[in-house]
């Protein structure tokens, strides 16, 4: 199901201590997050990221909505080692309407 844009604005809020988004978005403990949807893993330049997200991006990773929502369930799971210290979104419309709300930043 697609997920709700204005809903995945207020789940966002979970991110949004260490992630930005919108005009000018910069990295916090997070990248940034413009464009994330079809983003490869791991390609902000001026971003120190861990060598598990590292190792994903060489493996030609590419943040699809899937794979967002494969992440966002359980992150250490799914990129092992990563730094990204988030338990994760355990209800499937929580992630569908936080990468709904992702994708309208390009
Ligand atoms: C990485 C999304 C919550 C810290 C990422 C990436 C995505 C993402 C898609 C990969 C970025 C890339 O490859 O350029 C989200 C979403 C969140 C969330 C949608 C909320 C539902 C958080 C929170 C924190 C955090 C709360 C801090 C406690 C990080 C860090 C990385 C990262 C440090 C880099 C990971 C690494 O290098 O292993 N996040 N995130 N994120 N996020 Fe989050």
């Amino acid at each position: 199901a697609d997920g709700d844009p204005e809903k995945g604005e207020k789940v966002f809020r979970k991110c949004q201590a260490c992630h930005a988004v919108g005009e000018g978005a910069s990295n916090k403990v997070g990248p940034e997050l413009n464009g994330i949807v079809g983003r490869p893993a791991g390609s902000i330049g001026d971003f120190k990221y861990s060598s598990g997200m590292q190792e994903a991006a060489a493996g030609g990773l590419v943040w699809t909505p899937e794979h967002i929502a494969e992440f966002l369930t359980k992150p250490k799971d799914f990129v092992k080692g990563t730094k990204m210290t988030f338990a994760g979104l355990r209800k499937d419309d929580e992630r569908e309407d936080v990468i709904a709300y992702l994708s309208t930043f390009k």
